[in-house]
């Protein structure tokens, strides 16, 4: 098929076996006690970095660099895995969003049309995270979707938040749930019956991924749909604020509740002729919840009742699945990925991370597509992540066991791209826990060592990158970069990710002599890298592509 044909490289070989490692969470940052990869033993990524400046660099991995609407968005694995797999830097879903709502034209468009028609009649429930943390959701569009379905005939608004402290310091929830109790008396004032109806941590209730653990959406289900949690509060910030007393609770993991009315009724279940709007933009964690709301067959967990809604994503989650199948706000069209190129010139592929980031380097690096382009060409590997704990008690994850799969892979001689996830700087910065992501980073530097012993005795090329920074900074810092310090005067520990960029190597025995890093890309970032991997298969990019990161000297 010629609009798939990718020409040949005038310098560079094809056949050679490429690792295409992506260290999840893993930035350059400087050197303290809050950057864990410094304090960890990463001999294998040290090693690499004495390759500078031919065959090690950084690349930029947040704000727009990555599609984001502005240079203080830090970056994630959606963003990030995205630009990897498409080479290309697509308007994301924050900025989407953003100019649909500033626009109007979310309101124009069939998924509004079709949950408008239950206003009259109906309840509107806006179920997704509350923060500004801009990686999932952000709470201004959620403030200006009130705002906007007020003004165009809602009567009855129940929202279903979901706390965060993981894009965003823990402890903020009660902040942002105070701001959405104002804006909901506002509406209130106006004569609209606005309320919170249940809520619960977002790593505990509905944003599970990758089907990860459905008990999680089932909790989820239980409190939005049938009004039923293990806890009962008046109000919603009564409720974040107790919840948070209890001993280890923080906004990540909060337990599901349900608010009650005085006769002990909860306020907001969702029932026939209701309308529901998923306001997360990002795709993963809403798949789940998406499936059980839309598909009328489904046994993941026993439903109970399965109300006849009109449903809406804020986006449509899945390409592939179509799902779901009324949306707000048109998703990008991530087409003609490096993936779907490789594949329809010969290059059989395989991919593997463990559960909890199995759909970023497959999924995601396909421009959230579920499934395989070519099954004969391609082989996806899935290791079960641990399932009901925190990664700060098992750090290591699954590092060893992706590495393994790796190796055993590339030993085959049966693939010509060998693309993994590391999931520990990220998985276990994200718990705040500075001792565990240490060693962490140690584990995913012994896995990313395992897979270039496995390259050097193939004769194979390595590239090893990141898609954010996580783990190289744990502490919430000011403008000049001095650790912020709470009221107590204890420092605060940042759960998220960072704006730092990341790194990348190349190298291995195949690796060509003259091949080194341009030194005319300095503002090179994550979509730059596609192209750079196409060109280590013996190709060269489509010429829309984002530009090569290397060159090729004669030596
Ligand atoms: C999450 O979903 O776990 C965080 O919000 C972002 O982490 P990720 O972008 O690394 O997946
Ligand atoms: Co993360």
């Amino acid at each position: 098929d010629a609009k798939w044909k990718l020409a040949d490289h005038p310098k560079l070989p094809k056949g050679k076996p490429v690792a295409v490692v992506v260290l999840d969470g893993w930035g350059e940052a400087n050197a303290d006690q809050y950057n864990c990869i410094h304090t960890a033993e990463t001999p294998t990524m040290d090693s690499l970095k004495k390759g500078a400046p031919e065959r090690w660099r950084l690349v930029r991995a947040h704000g727009t660099a990555v599609g984001l609407p502005t240079e203080d968005d830090m970056g994630n694995s959606e963003v990030g895995h995205n630009a990897l797999g498409a080479g290309r830097i697509f308007a994301q879903g924050a900025k989407l969003v953003d100019l649909a709502l500033e626009s109007g034209k979310i309101y124009e468009g069939e998924g509004f049309k079709y949950i408008q028609e239950s206003f009259a009649n109906g309840t509107l429930h806006l179920i997704g995270l509350l923060s500004d943390g801009g990686v999932h959701s952000r709470l201004d569009q959620l403030q200006l979707l009130l705002k906007g379905v007020s003004e165009r005939g809602v009567k009855r608004v129940r929202v279903h938040i979901l706390t965060d402290g993981r894009d965003v310091l823990d402890g903020s929830s009660v902040g942002f749930v105070e701001t959405l109790e104002n804006d909901l008396a506002k509406l209130r004032e106006k004569g609209i019956d606005a309320r919170i109806a249940s809520g619960g941590g977002r790593m505990h209730v509905t944003m599970d991924r990758y089907e990860n653990d459905w008990n999680v959406v089932k909790r989820g289900w239980d409190a939005q749909v049938l009004g039923e949690a293990p806890h009962k509060f008046k109000s919603a910030l009564e409720a974040v604020k107790k919840l948070r007393a209890e001993p280890k609770a923080n906004d990540q993991y909060l337990p599901p509740f349900v608010i009650v009315d005085d006769n002990g009724k909860a306020v907001g279940p969702i029932v026939d002729g209701d309308a529901v709007v998923t306001f997360n933009f990002r795709a993963d964690r809403m798949v789940m919840i998406a499936k059980s709301l839309e598909y009328e067959d489904f046994d993941k967990f026993d439903r109970v009742r399965f109300p006849k809604i009109r449903y809406a994503g804020m986006l449509q989650y899945d390409g592939e699945l179509k799902l779901p199948s009324h949306y707000l706000v048109s998703p990008p069209e991530i087409d003609r990925t490096s993936g779907e190129f490789l594949v329809h010139n010969g290059v059989r592929t395989f991919a593997c991370s463990e559960t909890v980031k199995f759909g970023h380097v497959t999924f995601f690096w396909n421009g959230n597509r579920s499934g395989y382009f070519n099954k004969q060409l391609e082989e996806y590997v899935e290791i079960p992540s641990d399932i009901g704990i925190t990664f700060n008690v098992q750090p290591k994850m699954k590092a060893l066991e992706i590495a393994e799969k790796a190796r055993d892979a590339i030993l085959s001689r049966k693939f010509d791209q060998i693309r993994v996830n590391l999931p520990n700087g990220d998985m276990v910065g994200h718990t705040g826990d500075i001792e565990a992501t240490v060693v962490a980073c140690k584990a995913a530097d012994e896995a990313v060592k395992m897979i270039l012993d496995a390259i050097e005795q193939v004769g194979g090329i390595y590239v090893v990158t990141a898609d954010h920074g996580n783990a190289e900074d744990m502490v919430k810092r000011d403008k000049s970069g001095k650790p912020l310090l709470d009221k107590e005067g204890k420092i605060q520990i940042l759960t998220s990710h960072t704006l730092q960029p990341v790194p990348i190597a190349i190298g291995g025995p195949g690796l060509a002599p003259g091949v080194r890093f341009r030194n005319d890309v300095p503002d090179g970032g994550l979509a730059n890298v596609a192209a750079t991997v196409m060109n280590l298969h013996g190709f060269v990019a489509p010429s829309d592509y984002e530009t090569t990161l290397i060159e090729v000297v004669d030596k």
